[in-house]
């Protein structure tokens, strides 16, 4: 009895359960491409990017050691004295590549008039903590490109610059297999995603995946310091969108990131299910290139009661290990120099969808123009908006 009890008060809690579809990549990998079962499971994968913004993804090729490993290392190397942390931080590159430490990175949205239109229709109990006070998120990141260097003279060239290796002894040595080898099981599964949307779209199933063959993908862990930043209410990231194509999201030992499904206005607590297990985000890329069919997604992370709970029980469970938030964040792109004209069958149906949600009162607010540009510009125009303390 008492050791049921002590077992119990050990256990790391459970966040609530979240609404969010499961697709399965294991149906398209593994079945005929023109069967009934795959051609649902791709429909059912756009409709929930069209509809949330967001899906789970149930790849039986992502392992659950691999994403322990890059959870543990990312631990270590973040439980260092800033100093060496300094080393490997590039400003002159804007902190595309390397380490961004803590209070660098600000959260657009506070001094962006759309994004706060976006909250103020927001019912107040589904909006996000307040940003007004706009400070920079307390947390550090490091950007790991995983990139295949593309065969011809590229436009954007300031996007694809040299990893940084940390240097400290017991890390430099796994520092790149660890992050190759889990960086690669998200690359994999969202590019079977990517092939998923685009049938799903009626589109041929490589559109999105070829052109994102050469994109400046980036395996991009942020670390809070929850020894630090642990209280209530504190935000570790505010309200915002991705500005690549999809965010694929590994399970983080600690709950706090809350995303908004687009057409529900609802705030969801994520939990990942455990195993084989992604969450999967849209972002401008995808917005843009589908005229506004499926919206980037708002997200947050802050420290929740449940984030205060996994705080408590991890102390007592692991006292020797760093109290560190790490979440395990990829950034698919499509390739710089990909046109990002909407493709007009989808953006057909984002008009359609538009005026539906219209006659049904639902406001989406001022309706965005998607003009033709470059995945890089597009990206350059979104890096110019975020406000980044040198
Ligand atoms: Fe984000």
């Amino acid at each position: 009895m008492a050791a049921a009890a002590a077992a119990a008060a050990t256990m790391i809690p459970q966040d609530v359960p979240m609404d969010l579809p499961v697709i399965d990549l294991d149906v398209f990998l593994n079945q005929p491409r023109d069967s009934p079962e795959v051609q649902a499971e791709c429909i059912k994968a756009a409709n929930a990017l069209i509809t949330y913004g967001a899906l789970v993804l149930h790849d039986s090729r992502v392992a659950e050691e691999d994403n322990s490993a890059f959870l543990d290392l990312l631990e270590d190397y973040f439980a260092q004295p800033e100093e060496d942390l300094k080393k490997d931080e590039r400003p002159e590159l804007h902190y595309q590549i390397g380490v961004t430490l803590e209070n660098t990175e600000k959260p657009k949205c506070a001094v962006d008039e759309p994004c706060l239109n976006v909250i103020a229709r927001l019912a107040p109990s589904e909006r996000p903590l307040d940003i007004s006070a706009h400070s920079p998120d307390p947390k550090c990141r490091f950007f790991w490109k995983m990139v295949e260097p593309p065969p011809y003279a590229t436009k954007f060239p300031g996007l694809n610059a040299a990893n940084v290796v940390p240097q400290t002894p017991h890390i430099k040595e796994r520092w790149a297999p660890t992050m190759d080898k889990w960086g690669a099981s998200m690359k994999n599964a969202v590019e079977g995603l990517t092939e998923m949307t685009a049938v799903g779209l009626g589109l041929p199933a490589e559109t999105f995946k070829d052109a994102g063959r050469y994109g400046p993908h980036l395996l991009a862990p942020t670390a809070s310091d929850l020894t630090k930043y642990g209280q209530k209410d504190t935000i570790l990231a505010g309200f915002h969108t991705d500005l690549n194509f999809l965010t694929i999201h590994g399970r983080s030992r600690y709950p706090g990131l809350h995303i908004w499904a687009r057409n529900t206005g609802k705030r969801i607590a994520v939990k990942i299910p455990p195993g084989n297990h992604l969450l999967v985000q849209a972002g401008k890329q995808l917005e843009h290139i589908t005229g506004g069919l499926i919206k980037a997604g708002f997200h947050e992370v802050v420290v929740n009661d449940r984030t205060v709970e996994v705080i408590e029980a991890r102390t007592r469970q692991f006292p020797d290990r760093p109290l560190v938030r790490i979440s395990s964040t990829f950034f698919w792109h499509l390739s710089s120099d990909h046109d990002l004209t909407p493709i007009p069958a989808a953006a057909g149906k984002a008009k359609k969808l538009r005026a539906e949600a219209y006659n049904l009162g639902r406001d989406e607010g001022d309706e965005v123009v998607y003009e033709p540009m470059l995945v890089g510009e597009l990206v350059q125009n979104e890096l110019r908006h975020i406000a980044l303390m040198t």
